[in-house]
């Protein structure tokens, strides 16, 4: 039997990150660029339910019943079996192969989530909408951190630009024009985990001054949403600077993020940010045809390991 393949794209913050934890909009756009890939092939000579994973890119490769139950694939492929209703899996061999670098805040986790739980329906000949994926990736979030807002999984699994407000229903922002980010890779990796919690604790001993920080972040998402619909990318990109001095004023920015976002800026990009958790990470930088080289190379000299360059695509 050939295999089955599917996948998950990455994915960058655009606005609102922190504060969408507490309630307050968000906005996240996938990064089709890169991409976690599964490859599933049935494995007819092994005893059935046997799921062998082989993920080079993590030094994985066991069956299933090898991991422990609080590994992220034991809950992924339990609740897989409960949203299909069956008690196993036929036999199968699965190989994960992703390019989204990992804890960089471009959602590898997710990503790999996504793809396998698209890939086990396809190999089972099922069904399953987009925000069925998102849901039961969301379960497996939360082994990651506590208390995701679940804006990751949502954006991952409709693949689409999305403005999110935890626990209500995603909106789809449909953007009328190309729009190019350059994603800058600090180097630094940083644990979604602890920056939470540094807010979190932040936010315990000075509640007053966090959740104002947390509404100016709100607004400004809340701004976006129309900006990007209207497809004005100077009012983007002073959007995107002034959430960045929010972060930092939030504590989850650092020497590294901001040598990086003021690089960008200096050199051409119409706004830049941090995205993600910080802390570490990746900042990303609003750019055009003729900024993006000169912005890639700027973020490369004041230290990035990497510049991604990536274009978010209008709507059809
Ligand atoms: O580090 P990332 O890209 O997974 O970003 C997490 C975004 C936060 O708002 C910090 C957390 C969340 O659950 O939304």
């Amino acid at each position: 039997m050939p295999a089955i393949s599917s996948s998950a794209p990455g994915k960058i913050i655009l606005f609102g990150e922190h504060a969408v934890v507490y309630h307050r909009p968000a906005i996240a756009v996938p990064v089709h660029h890169l991409q976690t890939k599964v490859y599933l092939t049935a494995n007819p000579t092994a005893p059935s339910g046997q799921v062998k994973i082989h993920a080079p890119d993590i030094g994985l490769n066991a069956t299933l019943a090898e991991l422990p139950d609080q590994h992220p694939f034991s809950l992924l492929f339990k609740l897989i079996r409960q949203h299909f209703r069956i008690t196993r899996i036929p036999a199968v061999h699965i190989k994960i192969k992703s390019d989204i670098p990992i804890a960089s805040g471009l959602g590898s986790g997710t990503a790999v989530s996504v793809a396998l739980i698209r890939g086990i329906a396809q190999f089972l000949a099922a069904e399953i909408n987009d925000q069925d994926v998102s849901d039961i990736a969301y379960e497996v979030e939360k082994i990651y951190h506590g208390t995701p807002s679940g804006i990751d999984n949502t954006v991952i699994s409709y693949e689409q630009p999305v403005y999110y407000v935890k626990g209500e229903k995603p909106v789809l922002v449909a953007v009328p024009r190309v729009m190019q980010f350059a994603i800058g890779i600090s180097g630094v990796r940083s644990k979604t985990s602890k920056a939470v919690a540094q807010v979190r604790d932040f936010r315990e001993r000075e509640e007053e001054f966090v959740e104002s920080l947390f509404d100016e972040i709100g607004e400004i998402s809340f701004k976006a949403r129309k900006v990007l619909e209207e497809g004005s990318l100077q009012e983007l990109g002073s959007l995107m600077n002034s959430n960045h001095l929010l972060l930092e004023r939030l504590g989850v920015s650092n020497k590294v993020l901001n040598t990086l976002v003021n690089a960008a800026c200096a050199s051409g990009a119409l706004g830049a940010k941090l995205s993600g958790a910080g802390l570490g990470g990746n900042v990303i930088a609003l750019v055009t045809q003729s900024t993006a080289a000169p912005v890639q190379q700027a973020l490369l000299e004041a230290g990035a390991v990497f510049v991604y360059l990536t274009k978010l695509h209008a709507a059809c």
